[in-house]
């Protein structure tokens, strides 16, 4: 399957990998010649369009991954056809905004996160779409929601993921401070963030019942919760979360 991409930024550069890494063809991804383009075309053997209105006359499926300020301008006026589908990465641009000026062809929001580029981006997507799964399946797994509004919720969790990696470089910093070697320390809680996603992912357990397995009164990890909890750190990750959706609905 064909895929072009306007927008071959940051973002865009992770999809790729992660396409190559799925063994999608070259030849089946049609690059925008602005940002990335030329040089991935010349270093990976994809085809570079014209512009933008040569991906949309050779691409049934199109994958945009502008800034959010640029996405109206970038698919305006570009000749769309029934049957071709656009499939927006571009956060906190509504569906309504790209819909009219894409139409016939249909629309698809997706919120992928870079772990793509290793096939592990859990991408919500609304509203599903047949078309979009061989490409969502090539970069890690397919998350639909139901509705738009629940979309905007959803894509927090690309905030959090950001998040996480905080959590994680400041708790490998803290155990080098205390003297383990940096490699050590990197791996062994990064490993410990994707143990903990695998349990809660995997296990048919309800996920309170999980974690209250793991906290042992007067253990360590009920130290540390009740530490967190007393200082309102949990607190301020829901008032974080509350300000990434206020953020993406733009009030
Ligand atoms: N970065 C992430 O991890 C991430 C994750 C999920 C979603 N997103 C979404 O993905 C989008 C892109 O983010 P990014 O971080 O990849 O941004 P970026 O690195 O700035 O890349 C955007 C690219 O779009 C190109 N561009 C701008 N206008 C264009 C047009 N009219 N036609 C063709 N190309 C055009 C730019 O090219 P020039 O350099 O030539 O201007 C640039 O290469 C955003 O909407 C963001 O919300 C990003």
């Amino acid at each position: 399957m064909r895929i072009g991409i306007i927008g071959v930024g940051h973002l865009a550069m992770s999809l790729l990998a992660g396409l190559r890494k799925a063994g999608w063809p070259p030849g089946e991804v049609l690059l925008s010649p602005r940002g990335h383009g030329a040089e991935l075309a010349e270093d990976h053997g994809y085809a570079l369009a014209r512009d933008n209105a040569d991906i949309v006359a050779r691409c049934d499926t199109v994958l945009l991954a502008v800034r959010p300020a640029h996405a109206l301008a970038a698919v305006t006026g570009l000749g769309w056809r029934d049957g071709q589908v656009l499939i927006s990465a571009c956060a906190g641009v509504p569906s309504a905004a790209l819909a009219g000026v894409v139409a016939p062809a249909a629309m698809v929001r997706i919120m992928p996160i870079t772990a793509a580029e290793f096939g592990a981006s859990p991408t919500v997507v609304w509203p599903d779409h047949p078309a979009a799964h061989p490409f969502l399946d090539a970069i890690g797994s397919a998350i639909p929601v139901a509705s738009e509004a629940a979309f905007e919720t959803a894509t927090v969790s690309a905030a959090i993921y950001g998040w996480a990696q905080e959590l994680i470089a400041r708790g490998a910093e803290w155990s080098m401070a205390q003297g383990l070697p940096e490699e050590t320390a990197r791996q062994l809680v990064a490993r410990t963030f994707t143990a903990a996603g695998r349990m809660q992912a995997e296990s048919p357990e309800p996920m309170r019942a999980l974690l209250k397995s793991l906290v042992t009164p007067g253990g360590i990890t009920e130290a540390g919760l009740t530490h967190l909890r007393e200082a309102k750190a949990l607190d301020a990750w829901d008032g974080a979360c509350d300000v990434v959706l206020k953020r993406l609905k733009g009030a």
